[in-house]
Order: C-alpha cells, then sequence, then structure tokens
C-alpha cells in the first residue's frame, strides 16, 4: 500500500530548492558546533545531504522511499539511511549521542506529533546528549498576510522561498495545509508578472507555488513558546540560536538541548 504524505514532489522539486528552505553553510557550521564533544553516533531526522557529514558514525531516517533514494547521497562504512517513522524510531535506548536535523519538527503534519517526537527522542539518546535542529518559528504576533504582500511588491523580501514561509507563518495555526499557503499566495498576488517585475525573481521559480495544488501536506510553524511547550523535563538548557544571515534566518534559529543525565 502507497501511503501519499503529501513529500513525494517535495524530494522531486528538491534541488531547486534554497535557503530558507534547505541549511546554508552557516547553519551547518553551527550544528557541527553545538553537536562538539557528542558527535560519535549521531541521528539525523531527515535525509538532510548537508548534514550527512557530520558525526563519527551517522544514522538518516526518514520515512519517504523518494527521500532515501533521490535526495541520500547512499550509504557507506560511516553513514546510513533507514526508511522510518521518527516518532517510532527502530532505534536502541540511549544509543545515539546527539540528534540534528534540518526543519524537522515543522515537516511533521500535527501538532500532537511534537511531544512524541520529543520523548522518542529523549529515549534514544544517552544521558548528556546533544540536540541541535533547525526550526521554522513563527513570530509571537501573527503578521497579517496584507503585510506579507506589500512587503514583497516593495521588494523588501529576500527571495521566493522567504516570501513562502512568511505566508504560511502568516497562516500557520499552527499547523498550516500547503494547499493554503497556495491559495493565500493567489490571492495576494492575482499577477504575477507584476510580482516578478516588483521582485526580479524569475516567472519560472514564482510558478513554483503551484507544486502546492492539490497537495495533502501540511506544515507546522509554531511560535518559540508553543515549540518549547512541547519539550519534556528529559531535555535541560533547551535554548533557539539564530545562525546564518539568508533570507529569513531570524525566524529560522536552531534549537539546541542536552538530554539529562
Ligand atoms: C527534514 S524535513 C525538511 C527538509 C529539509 N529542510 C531539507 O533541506 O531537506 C523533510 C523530510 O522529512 C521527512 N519526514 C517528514 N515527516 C517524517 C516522519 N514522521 N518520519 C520520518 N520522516 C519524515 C520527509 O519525507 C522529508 O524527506
Amino acid at each position: 500500500v502507497k501511503v501519499l504524505t503529501g513529500w513525494e514532489d517535495f524530494h522531486a522539486r528538491w534541488r531547486g530548492l534554497r535557503p530558507p528552505l534547505r541549511p546554508h553553510a552557516d547553519v551547518v557550521a553551527a550544528i557541527n558546533g553545538a553537536i562538539e564533544g557528542a558527535d560519535d553516533h549521531v541521528l539525523l531526522l531527515g535525509a538532510t545531504p548537508e548534514l550527512s557529514g557530520l558525526g563519527a558514525r551517522l544514522t538518516a531516517i526518514d520515512w519517504s522511499e523518494a527521500a532515501c533514494a533521490v535526495i541520500w547521497p547512499g550509504d557507506d562504512a560511516r553513514r546510513r539511511i533507514l526508511r522510518a517513522d521518527w516518532r517510532e524510531m527502530p532505534l536502541g535506548e540511549a544509543t545515539v549521542s546527539a540528534v540534528i536535523g534540518d526543519g524537522s519538527p515543522c515537516a511533521l503534519a500535527s501538532v500532537d506529533d511534537l511531544p512524541r517526537l520529543f520523548a522518542r527522542l529523549a529515549a534514544v539518546l544517552r544521558p548528556g546528549g546533544r540536540v541541535a535542529i533547525r526550526c521554522y518559528l513563527s513570530p509571537n504576533a501573527r503578521e497579517p498576510l496584507t503585510t506579507v504582500g506589500a512587503e514583497a511588491m516593495a521588494g523588501r523580501i529576500g527571495g521566493f522561498h522567504a516570501l513562502k514561509w512568511r505566508i504560511a507563518m502568516a497562516l500557520a495555526d499552527p499547523a498550516v495545509p500547503v494547499v493554503a499557503i497556495r491559495a493565500a499566495f493567489n490571492a495576494l498576488f492575482p499577477d504575477r508578472d507584476a510580482l516578478a517585475a516588483a521582485t526580479g525573481w524569475d516567472r519560472r521559480l514564482i510558478d513554483e507555488i503551484d507544486a502546492y495544488a492539490g497537495s495533502p501536506a501540511r506544515f507546522l510553524f509554531p511560535d518559540a513558546a508553543g515549540l518549547r511547550a512541547t519539550i519534556p523535563d528529559s531535555f535541560t538548557d533547551v535554548r533557539f540560536t539564530p545562525a546564518g544571515s539568508y533570507p529569513l534566518a531570524e525566524r529560522c534559529p536552531i534549537l539546541t538541548m542536552t538530554r539529562r543525565g
């Protein structure tokens, strides 16, 4: 039985994606620094190639066949990928020294999945183990869609993907169906050539919004307090630290925390 999660098409489009949707080199360096001294067996949530080089040993987990086949750079003696659900990871208790990821919590479809994910991470991490995951966080006060539209037409949004994420965050509660992101985009920008002229973005890039048509996918964009509230007491030293200077970096901090001893 083929389960459609909405991620299938993402993997076909993935090569064309840019920060904030993929990790900037500064983000990779910050995640590497955050797990220093705890990198002997790293768990990567997703198939993100930019993070696949971290750790003395690395196990990546992604439930999508396409991610494992198309995005993952391949298994070798140091790294491997497993097809599994993060919420039910087939790893032994206290067997990993660090968990890393790029936008992983936001790829979950329901806010109820967040406590399940963090509980599972607490179980597979050794005492003293580290977590360093980039998160997409909505601002505390929701930004009006009309502000996002006006900023874009004034040329004040640094890239098309940053615009897409600002629209998503303006809608998020904290989940947002990706079809709603496209609908809001179409309502804000009925004339895509005018958006292209105002921003200098290629019309083909703008038309990528149509990849969201008919998709069953939902993303999560909690605010910092909302995400923090789903993290159990088994973690300490919980912080959100911005890294890098790519478009929207200020809303994409790295969540770091330590598994209590
Ligand atoms: C890590 S996230 C964000 C993408 C990332 N920013 C990148 O640059 O590749 C996307 C990946 O998470 C995977 N995914 C989403 N929910 C999952 C789950 N519950 N279990 C395992 N993999 C999941 C999807 O298949 C997708 O490949």
